[in-house]
C-alpha cells in the first residue's frame, strides 16, 4: 500500500511579538498533536510554518523603537522560533516571509495574475504622512467627527455617532504614526476579483465539507461571506516594507501583506526541501493530487483560508501547467481567554509562552491546553484549572501508576519484566482495552478531535491506575508470585501503549518513558500490543510529574489580578435616554453604490407607513443586490445627514467582527415591517 501523503501547516505567526497561550491552542498545539499523531502511522507527512514578516503594524513598532523593521522581525522571529522549540513544536520547517524566495514565489503569484488581465486596477483617495513617508490604513488616523465633535474619530466613520464622511470633512486629523497632520493623495491599487470565482469557491467549499467534514464554525463562517457576495480585494497597498509589486512604475508598493502570507506556506515548503538538497521536491507536495493538505488556524483567519487562497490558488491553476491542490480541511479552532479576559498585546494581558516556559514544563502546558482547546467555542485558562490538571491528573493519576508499577518491578521483579501466569478475567479486560485505545484515540485525532483524544489518553491512565488498585499486587505479592508477576506485566506493557499514545501531547514525558523501559516506539497500530518480552530489563524510574504548590499558584493570580487599565469608558445612559431611540424593522427595497466612495451604499427601506432613503457604510461587506429583501434594524428618530452629498434618513445597525467585516443585524422575514425593537 501506498503511503499517505499529507501536508500540514499552522497559521504564519507575526514577527511583530511574542507569542502567547492562545496562539498555542489556536492554530499550533492541535496541528503538532496531529502531526506527531501521523508520523506514527506510516505517512509521509511534512509540517510547515514560519513567521510572518510583512504588514503595516511591523513599520509601526519599528518607527516605535526608531529602528528598521528588520530589527523588530529577526527579535520576534528568533524569540518565537526558540519559544515553540522549548514547547515542543515538531515543525519540520520554520521559515520567514522576508527570505528571497518567498519575495520570489509571492512575485510569480501576482504576475501570473497580472498577465491573466483579472486584476482590476482603481484610483482612490487616502491619507499620506509626508513625516512618516507612508500613506495611512484608517485605523492609523485620528481626527474631529464633522457631525458631532468626537476627538477620537476615525479617518471616515465616528465610533460615537456612527455617522460616515468623507475622509476630507474630518476636522484636524492627525496621524496616530507621527501625530502629524497627513494630507489626502491619490493612489492607484490591484484588486482581485473574487467574486468572479464564487461559484466555483462555493462548490470547492460544500463538496470539502461533504467529503471531509468541515467544522461547524468554518463552513457557517464560509457560507456567511458566500450570502454576501464575494467582492473585490485590494491586493496591493502603499508601503515601503514588503513584496514589491513587480511592475514598472509601481515604486513605493507592495503586495498586501495577507496576498502573500498565505504564499509563504508555498515558499517555506520550497525552502526546506532547497536545504535538503531536492530542491523539485516541494511539488510532490503542493502539485500532487495525491496529497491531502490540512490548514491549522485560529478563527480571525478564516476567510483567507477558505476563500481569498483557495481563489488564488485556482487563478494560479486557471492559466499554469503546474497545478496546486486546495485544503481539504481547514479546522479552526476558537479563541482561548486569559482568566475570563481575552489577551491582549496592547493592554499587557496574558502570559506569554517564554514567560510561561521559564517557569513550568512544556508538557503540563500542552496537556492543560489540549485538555482544554477552543474547539467548538472560546475556552479560558485558568491558573486553577492547570493546578489541578497537573495535580491531580498528570501527577495523581498518570505518574502515580508509573510510579507504582516501576517501584514494583525492580524491588519484587529485580527490574525485569516478569512473564504472565495464568490470565483471569480483570487481566483480560485490561489487555484487550490497551489494544483498543490507539485506535480509539487515533480516530478522534483523524477527524480534529483533539481535545477529545487528549481525554481519552489520560482515561487509559486512569482505568490502568484502577487495573492496578483492584488486583492488588501488594497482597498477590505475598501470597502468589506469579499472579503478581501477571499484573505487573500488564502493567508495564500498559506504561508502553501510554507512552506511545500520550507522546503527541506529552512528547518530553514519552521520551523519558521509553528510556525508563528501556525500549523503542513501535508504529500507532503496533502500540497496543504487549511490546515487552518476558525477562526485558528495565532502567531506572525518573519523576514525570512534580505537583505544583498552592504557593506558586497564588503568586501567578496575584500577578495577574492587578487592576488592569480602565476598559473603555461608556458611559451610562437612563432607561427615558434609551427610550428616545426609535428603534424600527425596515426592509431593504434597494440598494446602490454611491459614486466615488469605497464605503457607502444608499439603500431604499420599507417601515410599513413610510418609505426612507438611508446611506450605510457596509459597501466593502456586502454587494448591493445581496442585501434587497433583508429586514434590518433601522434608528428611525437620527437627524437627517447628508453623506457625499446624498440624504441619509436614518441609520441602520451593524456588527464588525475582527477582520473588519460588517454584518448588518438582520431579524427573521416572518417580523412586520415598523415593528418596534425595545
Ligand atoms: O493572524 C496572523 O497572525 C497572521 N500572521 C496569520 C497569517 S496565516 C498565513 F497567511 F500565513
Ligand atoms: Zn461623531
Amino acid at each position: 500500500m501506498s503511503k499517505e501523503k499529507i501536508l500540514v501547516t499552522s497559521a504564519l505567526p507575526y514577527a511583530n511579538g511574542p507569542i502567547h497561550l492562545g496562539h498555542l491552542s489556536g492554530a499550533y498545539l492541535p496541528a503538532d498533536i496531529f502531526v506527531r499523531y501521523k508520523r506514527l502511522t506510516n505517512t509521509d507527512i511534512i509540517y510547515v510554518c514560519g513567521s510572518d514578516e510583512h504588514g503595516v503594524p511591523i513599520t509601526i513598532t519599528a518607527e516605535k523603537e526608531k529602528v528598521t523593521p528588520q530589527v523588530i522581525i529577526n527579535r520576534y522571529h528568533e524569540s518565537n522560533k526558540a519559544a515553540f522549540d522549548k514547547f515542543g513544536m515538531s515543525f519540520d520547517i520554520y521559515s520567514r516571509t522576508s527570505l528571497p524566495i518567498h519575495h520570489k514565489t509571492a512575485q510569480e503569484f501576482f504576475l501570473s495574475f497580472y498577465e491573466q488581465g483579472i486584476l482590476n486596477e482603481k484610483k482612490t483617495f487616502h491619507f499620506y504622512d509626508a513625516k512618516a513617508g507612508m500613506f495611512l490604513p484608517d485605523r492609523y488616523v485620528e481626527g474631529t467627527c464633522p457631525k458631532c465633535g468626537y476627538e477620537e474619530a476615525r479617518s471616515d466613520e465616528c465610533e460615537k455617532c456612527g455617522s460616515l464622511y468623507d475622509p476630507s470633512e474630518l476636522i484636524n486629523p492627525k496621524s496616530k504614526v507621527t501625530g502629524e497632520t497627513p494630507e489626502l493623495k491619490e493612489t492607484s491599487h490591484w484588486y482581485f476579483p473574487l467574486g468572479k470565482y464564487q461559484e466555483r469557491l462555493e462548490k470547492y467549499v460544500k463538496e470539502s465539507d461533504r467529503k471531509y467534514k468541515w467544522k461547524d464554525n468554518v463552513r457557517q463562517y464560509c457560507y456567511g461571506w458566500f450570502k454576501d457576495g464575494l467582492k473585490d480585494r485590494a491586493v496591493t497597498r502603499d508601503l515601503d516594507w514588503g513584496v514589491k509589486v513587480p511592475l514598472d512604475g509601481a515604486d513605493g508598493k507592495v503586495l498586501y501583506v495577507w496576498f502573500e502570507a498565505v504564499l509563504g506556506y508555498i515558499s517555506a515548503t520550497k525552502e526546506l526541501f532547497r536545504e535538503k538538497g531536492n530542491e523539485e521536491e516541494w511539488r510532490n507536495y503542493w502539485q500532487n493530487s495525491d496529497t491531502r493538505y490540512i490548514a491549522f488556524i485560529g478563527k480571525d483567519n478564516i476567510v483567507f483560508h477558505t476563500i481569498i487562497f483557495p481563489a488564488m490558488l485556482m487563478a494560479w491553476n486557471d492559466a499554469n501547467e503546474d497545478k496546486f491542490i486546495l485544503p481539504e480541511n481547514v479546522p479552526a479552532n476558537e479563541f482561548l481567554n486569559f482568566e475570563g479576559k481575552k489577551f491582549s498585546k496592547s493592554r499587557g494581558w496574558g502570559i506569554d509562552v517564554q514567560e510561561f516556559l521559564d517557569l513550568f514544563p512544556a508538557d503540563i502546558l500542552r496537556y492543560t491546553l489540549g485538555a482544554n482547546l477552543p474547539e467548538g467555542k472560546d475556552t479560558d485558562f485558568y491558573w486553577k484549572e492547570f493546578q489541578s490538571k497537573n495535580n491531580s491528573e498528570l501527577a495523581d493519576i498518570f505518574g502515580n501508576f508509573v510510579n507504582r508499577t516501576f517501584t514494583f518491578a525492580h524491588k519484587h521483579f529485580d527490574g525485569k519484566v516478569p512473564a504472565r501466569g495464568k490470565l483471569e478475567n480483570i487481566d483480560e479486560e485490561m489487555l484487550e482495552l490497551i489494544e483498543s485505545y490507539p485506535a480509539k484515540i487515533g480516530a478522534l485525532i483523524d477527524s480534529y478531535k483533539i481535545k477529545d483524544s487528549v481525554f481519552e489518553m489520560m482515561s487509559l491512565a486512569r482505568a490502568a491506575n484502577k487495573y492496578f488498585n483492584d488486583s492488588e499486587p501488594w497482597k498477590s505479592v505475598k501470597t502468589d508470585k506469579e499472579k503478581c508477576g501477571t499484573t505487573i506485566n500488564i502493567c508495564l506493557q500498559t506504561i508502553y501503549t501510554l507512552a506511545e499514545v500520550f507522546s503527541p501531547v506529552l512528547p518530553f514525558t514519552s521520551d523519558k518513558l521509553f528510556k525508563m523501559l528501556n525500549a523503542e516506539k513501535t508504529s500507532w497500530q503496533e502500540s497496543g500490543k504487549s511490546n515487552l518480552g518476558d525477562g526485558h530489563q528495565i532502567n531506572k524510574a525518573e519523576i514525570l510529574f512534580t505537583k505544583i504548590d498552592d504557593k506558586v499558584i497564588e503568586e501567578q493570580i496575584n500577578k495577574w489580578s492587578k487592576p488592569e487599565e480602565e476598559e473603555e469608558k461608556v458611559s451610562q445612559i437612563t432607561f427615558d435616554e434609551f427610550m428616545k431611540v426609535d428603534l424600527k424593522i425596515a426592509k431593504v427595497l434597494q440598494a446602490e453604490k454611491i459614486k466615488k466612495s469605497n464605503k457607502l451604499l444608499k439603500l431604499q427601506v420599507d417601515l410599513g407607513k413610510e418609505k426612507r432613503q438611508v446611506v450605510a457604510g457596509i459597501a466593502q461587506s456586502y454587494e448591493p443586490e445581496s442585501l434587497i429583501g433583508k429586514k434590518i434594524v433601522l434608528v428611525a428618530n437620527l437627524q437627517p445627514a447628508k453623506l457625499f452629498g446624498v440624504e441619509s434618513q436614518g441609520m441602520i445597525l451593524a456588527i464588525e467582527d475582527e477582520s473588519g467585516k460588517l454584518s448588518v443585524l438582520e431579524v427573521d422575514t416572518e417580523v412586520k415591517v415598523g415593528t418596534k425593537v425595545r
